[in-house]
């Protein structure tokens, strides 16, 4: 089904209801859907194509209504790369945001740090990517708009008004380079410290297939990171799927309160 036709189902279910913004949810992150207000709920089983976001932390479905007056469509649940080695499994969703109206798009995720002085429960505004997967999810893509630009992919504007934001509720707000390493293991301590040696302050296996799709679709970026881990070889023990999740949601309440702080300076 196109993303034109989703977008028809879609506002035949929510009476119309406009979009402003997209929000892709990190694991872990989805208490922000509790919310929206005057939500109206669509599980991705009955929107055909969307992927079944099958990572347990996230919460497979869209909902659209406001936070913060911002009328939002919030994706509950991502489709990772490592899930099946598509790279643009996010295309139709974030294709229907558009549809709907989107204009921008707020990336969130969860994600190892490589500062010790950046440890778990920091969040983090990403202001540009490295990609070190190796591919790209416009491989394959014909014409001469697969040339995306990626200055600026993070959008200045929509990042001050982060930092605006942060500091009104007097929240320490990182800023840094987000990697994205394809998973789902987790990095090798080596990885770790190229990582680092190359500028990279956070990493994590999302996020940067969706913002090179968002941009490629015209959508302004803003992008963050809520750290749930020290990368691998700087702590003690190993990352684990488990810590990330249970930090996730220990810090859910301050990621929360920094994406609405964000929202209200919209
Ligand atoms: N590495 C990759 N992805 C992650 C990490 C990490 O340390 N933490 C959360 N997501």
């Amino acid at each position: 089904m196109s993303a034109q036709e989703l977008a028809r189902i879609i506002k035949d279910k929510t009476g119309g209801k406009p979009v402003d913004m997209g929000l892709v949810l990190g694991s872990g992150l989805s208490g922000l859907i509790d919310t929206i207000t005057n939500a109206s709920i669509i599980g991705y089983v009955d929107l055909e194509g969307f992927p079944n976001a099958g990572v347990s932390g996230h919460n497979p479905s869209l909902v659209i209504g406001e936070i913060e007056e911002v009328k939002v469509a919030v994706l509950g649940g991502r489709a990772h790369y490592y899930e099946h080695g598509n790279a643009d499994a996010m295309r139709l969703p974030l294709e229907t945001l558009k549809a709907l109206g989107a204009k921008s798009v707020c990336f969130t995720n969860s994600a190892g740090s490589l500062h010790l002085d950046m440890p778990p429960g920091s969040q983090m505004l990403i202001t540009d990517h490295i990609n070190l997967s190796g591919t790209n999810p416009l491989i394959g893509q014909e014409g001469d708009e697969r040339f995306v630009n990626m200055v600026d992919a993070y959008n200045p504007n929509l990042c001050d008004l982060a930092r605006a934001g942060a500091m009104e509720i007097g929240q320490k707000l990182f800023e840094g380079v987000y990697s994205w390493y394809s998973g789902p293991s987790f990095e090798t301590p080596a990885e770790i410290r190229m990582a680092q040696t190359l500028g990279i302050d956070a990493v994590g296996m999302s996020t940067v297939p969706e913002v090179i799709l968002a941009r490629y679709l015209g959508l302004k970026v803003i992008g963050f990171s809520n750290i749930t881990n020290l990368g691998a070889g700087m702590a003690a023990h190993g990352p684990s799927h488990g810590e990330t999740k249970d930090e996730a949601a220990k810090a859910s309440h301050s990621f929360e309160a920094l994406i609405r702080s964000f929202l209200r300076q919209l």
